[in-house]
């Protein structure tokens, strides 16, 4: 017996209609897979770049969020990261970038996010490539085989995620550290955006939600967790609004960092 996951589906279909024409839409329907394409494909290049360079990523008090925590003692000998604080725990034979391997955590989480999934579906498998648009292939699977079974981890990334939240957000502290006293460059208003956008984007997970608030049967016997799940369904309908936020506004802030560290430009102090 044929699963459902597997019978022909769309338009081909057994018992649908037979309709000669792809589609029926004549409104602009690839606007947003194609646009969802360009940017996605505009930050991975930009992100596989930066991951790669292995440069001009600290201008004291700001740290790359795409390099941080900068992991081996190489970390401050590359052009454009003197001074950078380090955790060596990789010693000195730590040849790849830093990026390449904290980037494995982020990135995971957004390739398994519920609305990324949606998105890069659409966009760059036609999957299908919006409502009422039949998708190019006869089958349809699903996430029930290898490799998209495995998008079910996206509730440890989750958890992996926030780790970097709150280091990215202690950088976002030392950004007001000027050498000892207190103050504001351009640059400590960025990374304090980028560390809020971060946790909008994870306050708002769907898995988020789930663990704070799932698995209990009465909310009056957990009086905690309610409020905590309450504030975070409050959050969780912009989570598609916060997931492009928050991608743009990183890769901008490693952008801003890069720029200064390099000597393109100076960081405005405020005071
Ligand atoms: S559903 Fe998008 S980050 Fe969890």
């Amino acid at each position: 017996m044929t699963s459902t996951a597997t019978k022909p589906s769309g338009v081909r279909a057994r018992g649908r209609a037979a309709i000669g024409a792809r589609t029926l839409r004549t409104d602009r329907w690839w606007a947003y897979p194609l646009t969802t394409f360009t940017v996605l494909a505009s930050f991975v290049g930009y992100a596989t770049y930066a991951a790669i360079a292995n440069r001009d990523y600290f201008a004291a008090p700001y740290i790359s969020p795409f390099y941080s925590p900068c992991l081996s003692f190489h970390c401050g000998t590359v052009p454009g990261s003197h001074g950078v604080p380090h955790l060596g725990w990789f010693g000195t034979w730590w040849i790849i970038t830093p990026a390449v391997i904290i980037l494995i955590f982020p990135l995971g989480f957004r390739l398994t996010c519920y609305y990324y999934r949606k998105a890069y579906y659409r966009s760059w498998w036609l999957s299908p490539p919006a409502c009422a648009v039949p998708e190019p292939r006869r089958r349809y699977t699903g996430e029930t085989r290898f490799p998209l079974l495995g998008q079910n981890i996206h509730r440890y990334f989750f958890y992996a995620a926030l780790v970097f939240n709150v280091i990215l957000t202690w950088d976002a502290v030392l950004g007001f550290d000027f050498g000892g006293h207190i103050g504001v460059g351009v640059g400590s208003v960025v990374l304090v955006i980028n560390a809020v956008l971060l946790w909008l984007y994870s306050l708002s997970c769907h898995a988020c939600r789930h663990a704070v608030g799932g698995r209990i049967n009465h909310f009056s016997k957990h009086p905690v967790r309610y409020k905590a799940w309450t504030f975070v369904s409050r959050l969780n309908p912009y989570h598609g609004n916060f997931a492009w936020a928050s991608l743009i506004f990183v890769a901008l802030t490693d952008l801003y960092v890069r720029l200064v560290a390099s000597g393109v430009i100076h960081d405005p102090r405020v005071f």
